[in-house]
């Protein structure tokens, strides 16, 4: 099982034990407001969810790569992050980076924590050339994420979403794996705890 570890996480590979935490993330309104595609109305349906994560964390030809984080002390859930191969070359490729949590844990920095550390495993694992994310303008949290990182705004994107039958904005920033280097050339704590 892949674990990694940051100052206040354990980010892993999901475990049976994860579906009613998850669960109660996934099938909560005002948490997956931004990500409707995801919401769950049953926990079959988490579970579905569940099941494609646990099974992509055992082959080797992965593409999906969602993990739970969870408190480094309490072991509590705390939500997802994960990334999805969307483009494959000699090159490198390119990987595209998510994450919602539990509305309990917003603003403490956690969701900044998590990706920097699977953002440094992304790059050092799997032939990664470029990380990629997106957001809705109005959702000023997650865009203060690609912003923390040091992530580069590529595209701003209008009337693009569709989102709770509006009409919205789209913001998309990338960090490519050279850049990435060159802004934690100095951390050397990122990118060397994973189990
Ligand atoms: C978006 C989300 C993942 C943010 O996670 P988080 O751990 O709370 O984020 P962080 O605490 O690392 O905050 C990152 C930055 O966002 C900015 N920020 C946070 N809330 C903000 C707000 N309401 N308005 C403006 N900026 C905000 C801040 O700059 C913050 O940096 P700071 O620590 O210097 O204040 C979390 O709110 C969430 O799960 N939301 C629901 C699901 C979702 O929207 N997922 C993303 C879909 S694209």
């Amino acid at each position: 099982m892949l674990k990694i570890s940051t100052d206040r996480l354990i980010i892993r590979d999901h475990i049976e034990k994860d579906l009613y935490p998850m669960h109660e993330l996934l099938s909560n309104r005002k948490e997956m407001y931004y990500l409707p595609e995801l919401r769950t109305n049953s926990i079959t349906g988490t579970n579905e969810n569940l099941q494609v994560a646990i099974n992509e964390s055992k082959t080797n030809k992965r593409s999906k790569f969602f993990f739970a984080i969870t408190d480094k002390y309490t072991g509590d859930y705390i939500g997802e992050i994960g990334f999805i191969r969307t483009n494959r070359s000699i090159f490198g490729d390119i990987m595209e980076l998510g994450y919602f949590i539990k509305e309990i844990y917003w603003g403490k920095g956690i969701v900044t924590e998590a990706s920097k550390s699977i953002m440094s495993y992304a790059f050092n694992n799997w032939n990664t050339r470029k990380v990629v994310t997106g957001c809705v303008v109005e959702n000023k949290a997650s865009e203060g994420i690609m912003k923390k990182l040091g992530m580069i705004k590529e595209a701003e994107l209008k009337n693009h979403v569709v989102l709770h039958n509006k009409l919205h904005d789209r913001v998309e920033y990338r960090i490519l794996k050279e850049e990435w280097g060159e802004l934690y050339k100095d951390n050397n704590t990122i990118g060397d705890r994973f189990s």
